[in-house]
């Protein structure tokens, strides 16, 4: 019996295995509005066995895309082509997620095939960053953000609960809030990057606030029967791991009592000089540790990309969701091989019956 394979339910949601496709920017968006491409590709992603599927980062507000190409869900023409993506992904098995977020200080960049790097200052295409503070993230992304007014900190939680008010009425059943990999809410978390001496800055609370903030006013738009995650950097590897983790866990619990049904754990990226441990599920001791100590369902990815390492995930109870990212780009249909390779009965069957009827039928291995 694969516990990988087991359904997983929270509030209203049941999710008929234990393996969620992560959000994944497609950088292919103009305006921030989907396409075909987008279309096509989540629901290929959907039919391939996975239980969930969580569309990209996708902004709340023009200034909050990390590139031209990312994906908004700031104006209604947005919207009204992710209710597409949402329907296709639902028609095609899979729960449909979403993930809204703030680039903050990393946004304005190029798109990672052509650098990568902030968009050179006096390009019409970049535009203005904001964040906690005036401080860069470094290296290939030099640009120095505006620090953030308190009117700024207020219109971005506003713009925040906009996006997840037109992702509950597009369809999207389980929201995940974008708190991770040094992007606005992480940033105003870190040390790296908040240097405030307000109430939005300083000690754990201050630095906590603008995330606390904005998963409440989010919470009271956000219906009561679907998940509401969060994902969120928990670590840094920056050579304060104990520090941050402690301080992560405690804001989990917070979040927890307000009412977060599950966060995906993740690393902060709020520094170019992390020491990152690279590995087959790297994070899987770290994310069991916030399981345990926060005391609420977890998911998380990096490298969960074996049968083996996706089902010791689940068995060992590091993990209520593994998020496989790379693997499903290379093989949408990897749900249906790790079936295979863990000996579940009738294995075609994780797939549609347009093609679990065939494969099961005539099977071709
Ligand atoms: C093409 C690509 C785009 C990504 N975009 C996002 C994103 O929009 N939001 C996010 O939180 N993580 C993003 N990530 C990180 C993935 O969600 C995932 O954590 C990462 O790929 C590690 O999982 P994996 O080892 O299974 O690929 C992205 C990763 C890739 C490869």
């Amino acid at each position: 019996m694969s516990a990988l394979f087991t359904p997983f339910t929270l509030k209203d949601v049941t999710l008929k295995n234990r393996i969620a496709v992560p959000p994944m920017c497609q950088y292919s968006a103009t305006d921030g509005v989907s396409n075909d491409w987008h279309q096509v590709h989540y629901a290929t992603l959907a039919r391939g066995g996975a239980s969930l599927v969580i569309v990209e980062a996708t902004a709340v507000s023009p200034e909050g895309r990390i590139t031209p190409g990312c994906l908004g869900i700031w104006n209604d023409a947005q919207a009204a082509e992710l209710a597409k993506i949402a329907k296709s992904i639902k028609a095609a098995g899979a729960v449909p997620g979403i993930q809204i977020g703030h680039a903050g200080r990393k946004a304005s960049a190029n798109l990672p095939w052509e650098g990568d790097d902030h968009i050179a200052e006096g390009d019409p295409r970049g535009w203005a960053t904001i964040a906690p503070s005036a401080v860069a993230f470094g290296k290939h992304l030099p640009k120095v953000p505006k620090e953030m007014t308190k009117a700024d900190i207020q219109r971005v939680m506003a713009d925040f609960v906009a996006a997840a008010k037109r992702a509950r009425d597009a369809g999207f059943e389980w929201l995940e809030l974008h708190f991770a990999h040094g992007y606005l809410a992480q940033s105003f978390f870190s040390v790296h990057s908040n240097t405030r001496t307000d109430e939005y800055g300083g000690d754990f609370a201050g630095r906590s606030r603008f995330l606390i903030e904005t998963f409440d006013a989010v919470n009271a738009v956000w219906p009561k029967n679907l998940p509401i995650t969060a994902r969120f950097g928990v670590i840094e590897y920056d050579g304060r791991d104990e520090e941050t983790l402690s301080e992560s866990i405690e804001l989990t619990r917070i979040l927890r009592e307000k009412g977060l049904d599950l966060l995906n754990v993740s690393v902060g990226f709020s520094t170019w000089e992390a020491q990152i441990p690279w590995g087959a599920g790297f994070l899987a001791p770290v994310s069991r540790r916030v399981r345990k100590e926060a005391g609420l369902p977890v998911a998380s990815s990096w490298g969960v990309a074996s049968a083996d390492v996706a089902e010791r995930c689940i068995s060992e109870e590091d993990m209520d969701l593994v998020m496989i990212g790379r693997a499903m780009l290379a093989n949408p249909h990897y749900p249906y091989a790790l079936a295979k390779e863990l000996g579940v009965e009738n294995p075609s069957w994780v797939l549609p019956a347009p093609y679990a009827h065939w494969l099961e039928r005539y099977s071709i291995s």
